[in-house]
């Protein structure tokens, strides 16, 4: 059975404040790069952060509250991979469930979920998003991005055209090209840029960072997880490595409805 709806003063309230309903809702405190993320009135944010600093559950919760609090709404997030891809919806699939609206929601499936609104989130990994037929989006959002081919990227910005909606960008860093990698370092003034190291987090323990590094070396850790841009120069990988990641060909996928 569905939840009981809250109190009209409640539902203003959580419209306005999408840190408090993560809180009191959802049962998350997000840390404050997060609040950042999440109430930035910015148009185009970017995110550079260490491995599993949170970047996902911020991106997820951004998409949970635009789909219940607009209506209609179409939230778009695109993973590098499929993997990445059901990761990321079944963090909003725990959301929907804690929030007790499961039973009502339309759909909710491995990728893709419709709200009794009418709002919808859908989950797409990179290598085989459409780059046509999402028009009106107002949250996109592109997950571990320094892995994402530019094509992709350059093709999914115009769906936010027609409703000045919101772009988040984030990744660990991955190498000197790629958009990611032009827009950090070289993208001009109207991307909002948070940054954030593992150690950073107090999630993240010390003796665990002083593993991996002791495991990695220095180079792969200061990529993983200090948000360093490392060049060929370093030796973790050539040109040729980097560039065979993004020469996959995009392959449509059809969405039925959208
Ligand atoms: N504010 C938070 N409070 C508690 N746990 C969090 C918070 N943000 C993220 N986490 C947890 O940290 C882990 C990594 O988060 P994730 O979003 O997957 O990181 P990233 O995408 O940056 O690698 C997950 O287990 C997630 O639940
Ligand atoms: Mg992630």
């Amino acid at each position: 059975m569905s939840e009981q709806p809250l109190p009209l003063a409640d539902e203003i309230r959580y419209t306005l404040d999408p840190v408090a309903w993560a809180q009191e809702r959802v049962g998350m405190v997000l840390d404050p790069w997060q609040v950042d993320a999440l109430t930035s009135e910015r148009a185009r944010l970017i995110l550079l952060t260490g491995r599993q600093c949170g970047k996902s559950t911020v991106s997820s919760l951004a998409a949970t509250h635009n789909a219940i609090y607009r209506p209609g709404s179409l939230s778009i997030l695109i993973s590098a991979s499929e993997r990445q891809a059901k990761i990321v919806h079944g963090m909003v699939r725990d959301y929907v469930n804690k929030l007790g609206i499961g039973p009502d929601m339309r759909e909710n499936n491995k990728l893709s979920a419709e709200f009794p609104n009418g709002s919808k989130i859908v989950a797409l990994p990179a290598n085989e998003a459409t780059v046509r037929g999402f028009p009106g989006v107002s949250l996109l959002v592109i997950d571990e991005a320094a892995k994402v081919d530019d094509s992709l990227y350059f093709a999914a910005r115009p769906f936010l055209a027609t409703t000045n909606g919101k772009l988040l960008v984030m990744s660990t860093a991955f190498g000197q090209s790629g958009f990611f990698y032009d827009e950090w370092t070289d993208g001009g003034p109207g991307w909002h840029r948070i940054k954030i190291k593992s150690c950073e987090v107090p999630r993240i323990s010390e003796e665990f960072l002083a593993n991996e590094r002791a495991s990695m070396g220095d180079a792969w850790y200061r990529q993983e997880y200090e948000c360093e841009f490392m060049g060929v120069e370093a030796g973790l990988f050539t040109s040729e490595q980097i560039n065979n990641i993004f020469s996959k060909s995009i392959k449509p996928l059809a969405i039925s409805g959208w």
